[in-house]
């Protein structure tokens, strides 16, 4: 594979789901690519399609049809275990932050750590790392309600980068937090990109898509625009 195989390839991507016997077309003839080191997010409103292909892209869920490439690998010639593999070279962040409540915000970090050939020492030197890389060095050992909604944010977003992803995948990322600590959570975001994460960020709030350096706009299952912010 060479250094400019994209992140993600996507040609005449479908998504039809089956309401009892009504077909909804949430994604229709999407075709889109992201290289490697882009900031992209996903623009439109409710009902547009918008984690319908952050699922896809995220092999969470199966296009109707169409063609998927992640990193190059057709996803549908995939099996369970291969997808499960993929699953873990992405990193995802979602809009609740999913953290385990009885854990540290250095255990969350940890579990999500593949644990195969890593050591406790490493992985707890690897966790401590992450931790200082989103500002929470200090907060190590504060459970979830310990923390601000930002900083759970900035917990979730360690746990995503535990396993080096390829890339990042967030819905709605600052969607349950004010803007004020907002503010400091796509600072984080844009950080990370800024040292080489490759980031896909779904939102259906102008100002935040505007943070990221090209902005894809869905409405009605497909892409409208394609900008350079
Ligand atoms: N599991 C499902 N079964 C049936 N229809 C679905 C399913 N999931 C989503 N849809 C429909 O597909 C369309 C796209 O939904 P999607 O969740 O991708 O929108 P979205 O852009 O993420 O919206 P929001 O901003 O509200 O999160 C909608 O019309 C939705 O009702
Ligand atoms: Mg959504």
């Amino acid at each position: 594979m060479t250094l400019t195989t994209p992140v993600v390839e996507i040609t005449n991507l479908k998504k039809t789901y089956m309401l009892g016997k009504v077909p909804v077309e949430a994604l229709r003839e999407v075709n889109l690519k992201v290289e490697r080191g882009e900031f992209l997010s996903i623009l439109g409103p409710s009902g547009s399609g918008k984690s319908t292909l952050l699922n896809l892209i995220g092999a969470l869920d199966k296009p109707t049809s169409g063609k998927l490439l992640i990193d190059g690998v057709d996803v549908s010639k995939l099996n369970d275990n291969q997808l499960t593999e993929i699953r873990l070279k992405i990193g995802f962040v979602f809009q609740f932050f999913n953290l385990i409540p009885r854990l540290s915000a250095k255990d969350n970090v940890e579990l999500a750590m593949s644990i195969a050939g890593m050591s406790k020492v490493e992985r707890t030197k690897n966790t401590e790392q992450l931790l200082e890389t989103v500002g929470l060095k200090d907060r190590m050992n504060h459970k979830p309600a310990e923390l601000s909604g930002g900083q759970q944010q900035r917990v979730a977003i360690a746990r995503a980068l535990a396993n080096k992803p390829r890339f990042l995948l967030m819905d709605e990322p600052t969607g349950n937090i004010d803007s004020k600590t907002a503010h400091e959570v796509i600072e984080l975001i844009k950080k990370l990109n800024a040292e080489g994460v490759t980031i896909i960020m779904v939102t259906h709030d102008q100002n935040l898509a505007k943070e990221a350096k090209r902005t894809i706009q869905v409405f009605d299952g497909v892409i409208e625009s394609d900008m350079v912010n």
